[in-house]
């Protein structure tokens, strides 16, 4: 009976959600492959690592920007998926990379980097892994903003097995830690400037992404932030990081 109220709950919220915006990619989703697949100077050929990628969106993006990605990520289910973009895929964790050393241009790590359980292992494989004069590009969430404190208490309710740990480290606490293995952080884009509105609760979209497209430009143009920044700025909900590790081998 549980189960039945359940799916009939679980339905009609997906329902309320596509009314309020029919299948529309989200507004965050938006400002953020602006800032990874855009603003990003992408190499021809460079061998990127997608760690944690999931069904393979970026494989795609990235192969379609001329670069070499591989993949990896924990989920069978979501790698059977990442298969089909015919790129490498190979099922492993990020705490422990089933790679050579210097066997990567570029690291990234999109909207994952929150579920690592021990981040300091995490930073010393990616360092591992990175050549000489190679990229770290990450994305996390503000760690202060309400609605990312909100989100981190939910992620962590073991809906799904995935999901189960969210660790509370900040973009800065990560760029520290990188800073400490000789990676200099290059830029922060500072992404979706929205999190004094509480715009969306519990997967439900209560404001349409037109609006908030266009409240995020008004808040550009007024603040006159550019998606580009030297540091990360309160206002921002998720940040993009570019970090560069040092050209001498140490
Ligand atoms: C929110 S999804 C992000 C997927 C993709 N990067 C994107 O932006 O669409 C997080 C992914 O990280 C994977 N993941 C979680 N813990 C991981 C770990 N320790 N090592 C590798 N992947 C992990 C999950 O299986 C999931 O596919």
């Amino acid at each position: 009976m549980l189960t039945l109220y359940r799916r009939i709950t679980d339905r009609a919220r997906w329902e309320l959600r596509e009314w309020r915006t029919p299948s529309a990619a989200s507004f965050l989703q938006e400002e953020l492959d602006r800032a990874l697949l855009d603003a990003i100077n992408w190499r021809p050929r460079e061998n990127v690592l997608d760690v944690g990628c999931a069904k393979g969106a970026y494989l795609d993006a990235l192969h379609r920007r001329g670069t070499a990605p591989t993949g990896i990520d924990i989920s069978l289910a979501a790698l059977q998926d990442a298969r089909r973009s015919g790129r490498p895929v190979v099922a492993a964790s990020g705490l422990a990379l089933p790679f050579a050393a210097n066997a990567f241009d570029t690291v990234i790590c999109h909207k994952t980097m929150h579920l690592f359980q021990y981040p300091e292992t995490v930073v010393s494989e990616f360092d591992r892994v990175l050549c000489a004069g190679g990229r770290v590009i990450f994305s996390t969430s503000n760690r202060t903003s309400p609605y990312a404190r909100f989100k981190t208490g939910a992620t962590g309710n073991g809906r799904n097995a995935n999901w189960g740990f969210s660790n509370r480290w900040s973009a800065t606490d990560w760029c520290h830690a990188f800073a400490r293995r000789g990676l200099r952080t290059r830029s922060f884009f500072s992404c979706n400037l929205v999190w004094p509105l509480v715009y969306r609760i519990c997967d439900l979209w209560l404001i349409p992404n037109k609006w908030m497209r266009r409240y995020n430009r008004w808040v550009r143009r007024i603040s006159r932030m550019p998606l580009r920044t030297d540091h990360p700025h309160g206002a921002a909900m998720d940040y993009v990081v570019e970090l560069v590790k040092h050209a001498q081998r140490r």
